[in-house]
């Protein structure tokens, strides 16, 4: 039976107050969830949307240990700025909260504690690691060491990122805690964990069974959860930033981020209405949606069901639209490398423009697959459709209108089989529009959207008014009270996508609401409604303005990676004897050329002071091969010859790299004699 709700509840991911929002979170959760949210309202539906940064996790400590400050300095910080940044683009939550608020630490505490107090949880102890010297459990990202795959030094206790397997902190070799640099022990510790292997009996027909509906990446994601078979997860962590376990003997443990940060949705809710938030997440009669990204889909659909079912006083989600994720020119988005557009910075960049990049987001959106931004693509999606197609037709019918009409609406006269045509084109935009809206088909219902200004564009190029005023001035009456008509239906259509577009065009046609109830028909606009004054919409971006934000790109990233740069984190003692072995030595080049066919190979005759050796190095990208020669370099003298590209190679060219991965080739300061030892 299909259920009846009376109202939605609206979700969205709670972002990590470690960091600013950038595109890829716009396009993933926020602009989704506030197109539904906007259309829900204009619809006359009631509901709330509910937001808030999530305070709490080990990525946050890590910050504030980076820039020597306190978690709370960072929290306040980037709380603000998300915040401001969510609200430049329109976002239009009820509430931004946070999870370090009161209201949250109170039920977030409660939370925990009923399903302690009703034996939902099962207490286990186990070993993890302990750094002596700095008192304390080490987070998985706290421990480095070597990746037990790729030999790779520096690999974190969760993944290594030279290879990126997954790794926990018992593998890796030689483990260092990156709080003290002392090697780490085992200890014993004791946590809570939520046995969802318990839960699956009935999680799984909950979504397989009675939400088919569900976006096919999500119910891709839980199935395959399910067939692995679900297992206890622990929800509470030996950290000192976070919610204290409200458990007697847990001190010095917290909620598990991953535990409290759902909870956030309710907190901010009762942090709203203090004293009606209940009857949003205990009627059954509420729709429970929540909008993340492919990486939150376990937690949304598994776990934090898991959770409300087990405190039991809470309704459940009914759907989660998760989108994949958005790369950004062909390269996956990355915070640590500085490779994303941030959203604070384009509001700087573009002022004024926030609807351009709503646009492109939704026409780009990761609905069913990942998706690439690129600044072309955004500048021929502004020029050739905001501008192009919609501008252009909202321009000429207000114009024409200020021409012939000195601004006033005309009088409608005898509609022709065309006028019929067109008007039949977009009456069902309405009903189009909802459908997609209501299935969470952002992409296709903007593109429903700007088909209005299509035809809109093309009833004025076929009808030709500028020509007929010169013959038939009465029916030019007609054909621009259609367009206006039109263009009014316009500002409806893009409301929920372009909500800033859609208020200047309001200005324009000197409106000042226009319900959406009456999107589709036809007299809109009455005759002798005096419109306003007729600007651009939208305007056209130049190349040099996108090839700046390229440019962009890629210097955030390069100094992002100049300020991070620190030499690799000292490889383990060697015995002095083992130094010894090597027999490094200086060379003079005597040639130096291309390997064939090869861009990285150079090939190297070396005097070394005996008969002259042959060395291949990959350093043919970093020198122009004429460059070395005659240069004193430093070669491994004494490994055991190898062949490139059926060259072999007598030994091994020393570089240093830089932080930019470029290679600098060791030499000597002052000339000595070919074959001096290196000490
Ligand atoms: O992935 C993230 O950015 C998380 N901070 C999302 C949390 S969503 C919710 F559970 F709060
Ligand atoms: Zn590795």
């Amino acid at each position: 039976m299909e259920k009846k709700f009376n109202r939605t509840l609206v979700t969205a991911a709670l972002p990590y107050a470690n960091g600013g929002v950038h595109i890829g979170h716009l396009a993933g959760v926020y602009v989704p969830a506030d197109i539904y949210v906007r259309y829900l309202r204009l619809r006359g539906r009631e509901v709330l949307f509910i937001c808030g940064s999530d305070e709490h996790g080990v990525p946050v400590t890590i910050r504030a240990r980076k820039e020597g400050c306190t978690p709370r300095e960072i929290v306040d910080r980037y709380n603000r700025i998300i915040k401001d940044s969510f609200e430049g683009f329109g976002i239009t939550f009820d509430i931004f909260g946070r999870t370090t608020s009161e209201t949250h630490y109170e039920l977030a505490s409660q939370f925990f504690r009923t399903l302690y107090d009703k034996g939902e949880f099962v207490e286990k102890e186990n070993e993890q690691y302990y750094d002596e010297e700095a008192h304390t459990f080490l987070a998985d990202r706290y421990i480095t060491g070597e990746c037990p795959h790729c030999h790779a030094e520096g690999a974190f206790g969760d993944q290594c990122e030279k290879c990126g397997k997954d790794l926990s902190p018992t593998e890796l070799i030689n483990p260092r805690s990156a709080v003290s640099g002392s090697a780490p022990v085992l200890r014993k510790t004791k946590h809570w964990y939520l046995p969802l292997d318990k839960h699956q009996a009935w999680l799984q027909p909950w979504i397989t069974e009675q939400h088919k509906e569900w976006r096919s990446n999500v119910m891709g994601q839980c199935k395959s959860w399910f067939d692995m078979g679900l297992q206890p997860r622990a929800v509470s962590r030996d950290l000192d930033w976070g919610i204290p376990v409200p458990v007697e003997g847990a001190e010095g443990k917290v909620l598990y981020v991953w535990f409290d940060a759902p909870i956030g949705y309710i907190s901010n809710t009762k942090e709203l209405l203090p004293n009606d938030w209940e009857r949003w997440w205990k009627s059954e009669d509420t729709r429970l949606v929540h909008f993340i990204g492919k990486d939150n889909i376990v937690f949304h659909c598994i776990v934090f069901p898991a959770m409300l079912k087990a405190e039991g006083s809470y309704i459940l989600p009914d759907n989660v639209p998760a989108n994949e994720f958005l790369n950004l020119e062909d390269r996956k988005i990355s915070t640590s490398r500085n490779w994303a557009v941030w959203l604070d910075e384009y509001l700087k960049d573009f002022p004024g423009k926030q609807d351009v990049l709503r646009y492109v987001l939704t026409a780009n959106a990761p609905e069913t697959k990942d998706n690439n931004f690129t600044w072309k693509d955004f500048q021929a999606r502004n020029n050739n459709e905001l501008v192009a197609v919609y501008g252009n037709f909202v321009n000429r019918a207000l114009q024409l209108t200020k021409k012939y009409y000195d601004g006033i609406v005309p009088v409608c006269g005898e509609l022709t089989d065309f006028d019929r045509q067109t008007i039949s084109e977009f009456t069902d935009v309405k009903s189009q529009v909802e459908t997609l809206l209501e299935e969470f088909r952002f992409r296709d219902a903007q593109k429903e959207a700007m088909n209005l200004a299509r035809i809109g564009n093309k009833y004025l190029a076929d009808s030709e008014p500028w020509k007929v005023i010169k013959t038939d001035p009465e029916r030019v009456k007609t054909i621009l009270n259609l367009a206006l008509q039109l263009v009014a239906n316009l500002s409806i259509a893009f409301e929920p996508f372009l909500p800033f577009s859609s208020a200047r065009l309001r200005t324009m046609l000197n409106v000042s609401e226009v319900p959406w109830d009456r999107l589709g028909a036809i007299d809109l606009l009455p005759a002798g409604h005096q419109l306003g004054e007729p600007s651009l919409l939208f305007e056209k971006i130049e190349d040099d303005v996108v090839e700046a934000q390229v440019q962009k790109l890629k210097d955030m990233e390069a100094a992002n990676a100049a300020a991070n740069y620190r030499a690799n984190d000292v490889k383990a003692p060697i015995a002095f004897d083992d130094f010894e072995k090597l027999d490094i030595r200086v060379g003079t080049v005597l040639s130096c050329e291309r390997v064939p066919k090869s861009d990285k190979l150079l090939k190297f005759q070396i005097a070394d002071g005996l008969e002259n050796r042959t060395i291949v190095s990959g350093i043919a990208k970093h020198y122009a091969p004429e460059d070395l020669v005659d240069k004193q370099i430093c070669f491994i003298a004494n490994l055991p010859p190898r062949a490139f590209r059926g060259i072999e190679s007598q030994g091994m060219i020393l570089s240093a790299v830089n932080f930019n991965g470029d290679l600098s080739v060791i030499t000597a300061d002052r000339e000595v004699k070919p074959g001096s030892e290196v000490k």
